[in-house]
C-alpha cells in the first residue's frame, strides 16, 4: 500500500513532460487520449472554441512546470484562502452513530465558505498568465460565483457571473456579496433558470469574447482540458486529508464520502485515495423530492450516456438528447450532467453512488448542526445524511471499527432562506412579518 502521496498539482509535472522521441502523430494521439477518461470527456465544441481550449491547455502545461506559478498559487491558497483547512474528529457524531470514527474535512472554513475557491484561485492565475483581463463564470449555489468574484477583486480582473434567475432568488446572500466585490451578475431566464442554463449562457458569451475572456468553469466538467484542470486544483483537499489522517490515526480511512453535483469536491477529495483499493469512495447525489424524471438530479439512478455542454458523460436527458430539468433543495447539486472522470470511475466500480432526498438533506443539516456545532451547506448535508445508512451497513458486515472521512464541501450561511422555512416555519414567518419592510 502506498502511504505517501505528493501534492497532485506538482506530480502532474513529470506526467506531462514532453517525450522528445515521439512523432508528431503520436503526440497528437496522446493529447487526444488525455482529453478522455475511458470513453468519457472529450471536446465536443464548435470549431471556433478549439484555439481557446488549446491556449488554456498550453498555459496550464507551462504553469505546472513553473516554480513561480506554484509559489503564487500556494501563497494565495494559504494567505487569501486560509489553507490548510482543518480535519476535525467528529466525536459526538461518532458516539451517536457508534461503530465508526468519523472525521470531517472542513472546506467550509476556506475563505468564501466552500471548496470552490481552490479552483477559482488556480484558474484566475491562469487567466493572468494568458494575458486576459476578464473572467466569466457560471454559478448555481453562488459559491463558485462568490469564490470567483473574490479572487477577481484580489487580482484586479473584471468579473461577470452568469446565474439562473431561480438561483438568484434562492441564493440571495451570495448574490449580494458578489456584487459588493464588484462582479456583474448576468441573470439567465432560460430553461428552468438554474445551473445548466447559466452554463449555456456563459459558453455563448465566451465564444463571442475569446480574446479577452477566460471562462472559469467551476466543476470538473466541460470540454477538455477543464475537467483535469479543475480536478488538479481541487486535489489539494485529498492530499491534505491523506497526510493528516495518517499522522493522527496511522492508518488510511475505510470510507471517504462527498456530495456530487458536477463532481469537483468529490474528485478533489477522492483523487488522493483512488489507488488505495481498501478505501471505499462514496459520492452522494441529489435525490430531490422523488425519482420521477424532473424531480431529482441523480444521474446514476439510470446512467445514460450523452454529449452536452462540450463533453461526454452521464446526463439526465430526454430521448432526443436534450438536457432535462432537474430539482434539488440545494442549488449546487441540481446539474443534469456529471464529471466525466466520475462517470468513468462509476463504470469501473471504483466509486459508489448513493442518493439523498431533499428530506434526507434537511435531516443531515440538523444532525451535523446539533452534534458537532457545524451548520453545513445543503449540498454537503446530502453527504452527511447518508452516514447512518453507511454506518449501519458497516455494522452488519464487519466487526472492525470503521474510519470514515466526510468532505464538508461548504458551510450553510448561504442557505438560511431555504432551510429556515423548513426547520422552524413559525419562527421564520414571524421573523419575515416583523422585519421585512411593508411594500
Ligand atoms: C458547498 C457546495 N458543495 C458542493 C457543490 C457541488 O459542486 P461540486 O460537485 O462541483 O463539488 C457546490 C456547488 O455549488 C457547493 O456550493
Amino acid at each position: 500500500m502506498n502511504l505517501t502521496n505528493e501534492n497532485h498539482f506538482m506530480t502532474q509535472i513529470t506526467a506531462t513532460t514532453k517525450n522528445p522521441t515521439q512523432s508528431p502523430l503520436q503526440a497528437e494521439e496522446n493529447t487526444a487520449r488525455e482529453h478522455y477518461f475511458g470513453k468519457y470527456g472529450g471536446r465536443y465544441v464548435p470549431e471556433l472554441l478549439i484555439p481557446a481550449l488549446d491556449e488554456l491547455e498550453k498555459a496550464y502545461t507551462e504553469a505546472k512546470q513553473s516554480p513561480t506559478f506554484k509559489k503564487k498559487l500556494e501563497q494565495l491558497l494559504r494567505d487569501f484562502g486560509g489553507r490548510p483547512t482543518p480535519l476535525i474528529y467528529a466525536e459526538n457524531l461518532s458516539n451517536h452513530l457508534g461503530h465508526a470514527k468519523i472525521y470531517l474535512k472542513n472546506e467550509g472554513l476556506l475563505h468564501t465558505g466552500a471548496h470552490k475557491l481552490n479552483n477559482a484561485i488556480g484558474q484566475a492565475l491562469l487567466t493572468k498568465q494568458m494575458g486576459k483581463t476578464e473572467v466569466i463564470a457560471e454559478t448555481g449555489a453562488g459559491q463558485h460565483g462568490l469564490a470567483t468574484a473574490a479572487i477577481c477583486a484580489k487580482l484586479n480582473l473584471r468579473c461577470k457571473i452568469f446565474m439562473g434567475t431561480l438561483d438568484i432568488k434562492r441564493q440571495y446572500p451570495n448574490v449580494y456579496n458578489m456584487k459588493l466585490m464588484g462582479a456583474e451578475i448576468i441573470p439567465v431566464a432560460d430553461g428552468n433558470c438554474t445551473l445548466k442554463d447559466a452554463v449555456n449562457a456563459a459558453m455563448k458569451y465566451w465564444i463571442e469574447h475569446l480574446a479577452t475572456s477566460h471562462y472559469l468553469i467551476g466543476s470538473a466538467l466541460g470540454p477538455a482540458p477543464f475537467p483535469r484542470i479543475v480536478r488538479d486544483f481541487q486535489a489539494i483537499i485529498g492530499t491534505e486529508t491523506r497526510k493528516t489522517i495518517l499522522e493522527r490515526e496511522k492508518r488510511l480511512p475505510s470510507h471517504v464520502v462527498a456530495c456530487a453535483g458536477g463532481g469537483s469536491n468529490a474528485l478533489g477529495m477522492f483523487t488522493a485515495f483512488l489507488t488505495d483499493a481498501n478505501v471505499e469512495l462514496i459520492a452522494v447525489e441529489a435525490g430531490g423530492s422523488d425519482t420521477t424524471p424532473g424531480n431529482h438530479a441523480a444521474r446514476m439512478l439510470k446512467p445514460d450516456i450523452g454529449i452536452a455542454q462540450g463533453y461526454k458523460s452521464f446526463f439526465l436527458q430526454n430521448p432526443d438528447g436534450q438536457l432535462m430539468d432537474t430539482h434539488s433543495i440545494s442549488a449546487g447539486l441540481d446539474y443534469p450532467g456529471i464529471a466525466p472522470e466520475l462517470a468513468y470511475f462509476a463504470e469501473q466500480g471504483r466509486i459508489q453512488f448513493l442518493r439523498a432526498s431533499d428530506d434526507d438533506c434537511l435531516t443531515g443539516y440538523k444532525l451535523l448542526s446539533l452534534h458537532e456545532g457545524i451548520v453545513p451547506a445543503l449540498e454537503t448535508a446530502h453527504a452527511i445524511s447518508k452516514l447512518p445508512h453507511i454506518v449501519n451497513h458497516i455494522k452488519k458486515n464487519t466487526q472492525q471499527e470503521a474510519l470514515i472521512i466526510v468532505n464538508l464541501s461548504g458551510r450553510g450561511d448561504k442557505d438560511l432562506f431555504i432551510a429556515a422555512p423548513h426547520i422552524n416555519p413559525d419562527d421564520w414567518t414571524q421573523f419575515l412579518k416583523t422585519h421585512l419592510p411593508k411594500t
